[in-house]
């Protein structure tokens, strides 16, 4: 039997998490001297969490920053948590941790409201490279410890690289561990060896490659699913899909907030990334509409079932 942190089921954390959200709809912003910049509107439609498999609790919506590098990459930080975010997702081969860094120390925030994620790149895989490339991040960040770190990609030595994660998740380095684009059969692998499961699977996610074998697999397990390029980074003509526009006119949203939403009825955690502050701000608003199963239906109509991004194959 796999080591669950805590022996609960994650079917169980999802149900807690519920009410989690519900009683901590304001975590995060009250104590903040940003409290003071929001709107009703915002604080409004702060952001729910799920409890992981080992009981801590991670937004269930974040930002994310590949690509923001230096000052484009700390402002829009910076702007990020103004207006809410509390999760913020970077990674060692985004080349913008110093600027991520940067941009949470401006925003004055105090470091336990947030939620940092960063990520060891393949040439880091291994034990010892993996404690290194640990130590380079959290020095970057100028953070004590991470709130996630995933392994970025299944390749090299994941084995390696997981007992070293292993071990600074219980020197409390690190709050949760986890995975990026690992395949069910890759998790399934790993937990011939693992003393701890991935709390996290990010993956590629959005209306045009649903995942299903992977949704599944992983709503079935206590590995929670996360979303990356949750508008497949604007490709296949995603901001001005009629589909999409016509669903998001019945609630009188965006076709951004429209993604976002499935996603969020999915229980799928997304990180959205964007440079414009009227955007972030818009991908927040997300909490107070619910998509109907007919429009469930017609979003899975749209998957292409196909990577958007092949090149990174
Ligand atoms: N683990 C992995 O292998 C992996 C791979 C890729 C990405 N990721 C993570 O996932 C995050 C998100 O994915 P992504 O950066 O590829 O792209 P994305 O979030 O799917 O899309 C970003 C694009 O959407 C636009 N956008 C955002 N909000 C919008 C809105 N409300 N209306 C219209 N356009 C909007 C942005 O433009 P504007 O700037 O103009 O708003 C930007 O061009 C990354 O930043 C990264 O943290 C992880």
């Amino acid at each position: 039997m796999e080591n669950h942190g805590n022996g609960v089921k994650r079917r169980e954390f999802l149900k807690r998490s519920t009410k989690f959200a519900a009683a901590t709809m304001f975590v995060g912003l009250g104590s903040s001297k940003l409290f003071g910049a929001l709107s009703s509107t915002q604080i409004k439609n702060s952001i729910p969490t799920v409890l992981l498999n080992n009981g801590i609790p991670m937004p269930r919506l974040g930002f994310g920053t590949n690509t923001l590098k230096g000052v484009i990459g700390t402002r829009c930080v910076h702007d990020a948590i103004s207006v809410g975010y509390r999760l913020i997702d970077t990674a060692h081969i985004y080349g913008n941790e110093e600027a991520v860094g940067e941009g949470i120390k401006q925003s004055g925030i105090d470091r336990k409201e947030l939620f940092i994620t960063s990520k060891l790149w393949v040439d880091d895989s291994g034990y010892e490279s993996t404690k290194k490339a640990f130590e380079t991040s959290i020095n970057k960040l100028g953070t004590e410890y991470l709130d996630l770190y995933l392994i970025h990609r299944p390749r090299g030595d994941v084995k390696g690289s997981w007992q070293a994660m292993e071990e600074l998740f219980t020197e409390g380095k690190i709050r949760a561990i986890g995975v990026s684009n690992f395949l069910p059969d890759q998790l399934d692998d790993m937990m011939e060896y693992a003393k701890i499961r991935p709390a996290i699977n990010q993956i590629e996610t959005h209306v045009f490659f649903q995942e299903d074998k992977s949704y599944e697999f992983l709503k079935n397990s206590e590995t929670q699913m996360e979303a990356w390029s949750p508008f497949a980074a604007g490709r296949n003509g995603i901001f001005s899909n009629q589909t999409l526009a016509d669903i998001g006119k019945k609630y009188n949203k965006s076709i951004a907030q429209v993604c976002l939403r499935w996603h969020f009825q999915r229980e799928i955690i997304a990180i959205p990334r964007s440079s414009q502050k009227a955007h972030m701000i818009e991908n927040l608003d997300i909490f107070d509409f619910e998509l109907a199963e007919s429009d469930l239906q017609t979003i899975a109509s749209l998957d292409l079932n196909t990577t958007q991004f092949p090149e990174w194959g």
